[in-house]
């Protein structure tokens, strides 16, 4: 249920959401952080990104504008300091270890790797957070040099991949087992704050799983628009499980999200796909975190799958405000993934983003069926700010980039795979150098999809349970 409005702290909302707005990304119109009618475009029909003052940790009282005007100059003494400021504030909250309380009244923000960084996500106040934890995912280091003595399985990630220092950073380790709860902590702890009745979103399964998890644990009715037949069965299962309604849609993911976006406005349920400048907010957090993880030494490029482009444009506004507040010392370049059968986003690059078609979408990896993404411009702008590129793998490179994570023992779902298909693409090409350092995102975990390149199991006859017919199995593999 949405939270009455006298439970509410008005006076720490007021002051919270004061200072917040939300910019269209086409046409730069301002509108407030919060109406009553929550808002997930522009008059002029562009998407909004979430702008606010941040709060440096330090006693100098700076306006937002004055923060970045400062950043911009490399002769300014203050951000260094700025920098060190954040980065100790981040590392003692994450170096403190988490204790529950039996009394269940604190939340332990600390111990999220989205609200560990909360002064830059969005400033709520602690009783309407609504929190698993979740991130804190693993970064694998798996390039030939950065692999760790005996890790044959780990190395050979980077040696198919021709990088020297490799990381892996495994957003499938999230509670519901992808990067989407990132950003569904915020959109619905902001549901809260709307006073939504129900929440909904289109999806290709993941971002379902994940709401109807985060829905449940408030009581909020959750409804999910699928493309019907075209979801792995883990994430229907797990939709089902958490309670939500799924509405089987008679198209494809495009369709399903155009729908939601309408029933959202006409019908006053809250929308909770990346379309909400929210959602965006938390996912910046997958960027935060891997810079934390690297002792906030920046790597040369970060890659990552792309399907309806919000985790682009998310990790690219984080790392772009991490290098405005000086947090790290050099902007990394983003490389962004698609599936060729699903390539709006990589067909608009190589025109130099001077048009834009959506395509009719197919490939094995599901979760990046998607031919008309919604942050498009968003993203286009991460890919110019951070010098980026954008780049296409077929499904035969999906599928054999999938098989080696898998059989390194780390494992991923297909659309995951895109990325270490892109970066031995890259490396292939010269875009990506061997020595430079790379940072891969697996976005969701391998039981999400039990089937698409995963070797089944031969129908044999069941094995006569003794140690002669074992022993007659075995030869030939020992
Ligand atoms: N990888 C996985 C596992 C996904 O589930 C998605 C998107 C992406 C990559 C692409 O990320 O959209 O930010 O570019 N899944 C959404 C869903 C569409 O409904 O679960 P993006």
């Amino acid at each position: 249920m949405g939270l009455e409005a006298d439970q509410l702290d008005k006076k720490a909302l007021s002051l919270a959401f004061a200072a917040l707005s939300l910019r269209c990304v086409e046409c730069a119109a301002l509108y407030p952080g919060v109406e009553a009618q929550p808002r997930y475009r522009c008059e002029c029909g562009g998407v909004l990104d979430v702008e606010m003052p941040f709060q440096h940790p330090w006693p100098r009282e700076m306006s937002p504008q004055e923060g970045y005007d400062a950043l911009a100059f490399a002769e300014n003494d203050l951000m260094p300091l700025a920098g060190a400021a954040w980065r100790q504030l981040f590392d003692e909250r994450t170096a403190r270890s988490p204790i529950w309380s039996v009394g269940g009244g604190s939340l332990l923000l600390d111990h999220s790797g989205v609200w560990r960084y909360r002064e830059l996500i969005l400033p709520l106040p602690n009783s309407l957070i609504v929190s698993r934890p979740e991130g804190n995912t693993g970064l694998y280091p798996v390039g030939i040099e950065n692999c760790g003595d005996g890790r044959e399985g780990h190395q050979r990630i980077g040696q198919f991949a021709g990088v020297e220092r490799l990381f892996l950073k495994h957003e499938g380790e999230n509670p519901s087992g992808s990067f989407n709860d990132r950003g569904m902590t915020v959109g619905v702890s902001m549901a809260r704050v709307s006073g939504a009745r129900a929440v909904a979103c289109a999806s290709t399964g993941n971002t379902s799983a994940s709401l109807a998890s985060y829905a449940a644990q408030v009581g909020l009715p959750c409804f999910v628009f699928l493309p019907a037949g075209h979801v792995a069965a883990g994430k229907l299962a797990q939709t089902l499980a958490y309670g939500a309604t799924t509405i089987q849609v008679d198209g494809d993911f495009d369709a399903a999200m155009r729908l939601v976006e309408q029933v959202c406005n006409e019908l006053g349920v809250y929308l909770l796909n990346s379309l909400n400048p929210y959602r965006i907010e938390g996912q910046k957090a997958i960027g935060f975190e891997v810079l934390q993880q690297l002792d906030w030494q920046a790597p040369d490029w970060l890659v990552l799958p792309a399907g309806n482009l919000g985790n682009t444009s998310a990790i690219g506004k984080a790392l772009l405000q991490a290098y405005q507040l000086g947090l790290i010392g050099h902007l990394p370049r983003i490389a962004s993934i698609q599936a060729s059968g699903a390539n709006p986003f990589y067909r608009s690059y190589l025109n130099a983003f001077a048009s834009r078609e959506p395509v009719q979408a197919h490939t094995v990896a599901t979760a990046i069926k998607i031919g008309d993404p919604v942050s498009f411009t968003r993203a286009r702008r991460v890919i110019e700010q951070t010098n980026g590129v954008v780049e296409e793998v077929s499904d035969e490179e999906i599928l054999a980039a999938k098989s080696v994570i898998d059989r390194a023992g780390i494992g991923c779902e297909p659309a995951s795979a895109a990325t270490l298909a892109g970066i031995r693409k890259l490396v292939g090409r010269g875009v990506i150098k061997r020595d430079e350092r790379v940072v891969g995102i697996l976005t969701g975990n391998l039981l999400k999809d039990s089937v698409t390149g995963i070797p089944q199991q031969p129908q044999n006859a069941p094995l006569a349970a003794n140690i002669d017919a074992v022993r007659k199995l075995l030869q030939g593999f020992m």
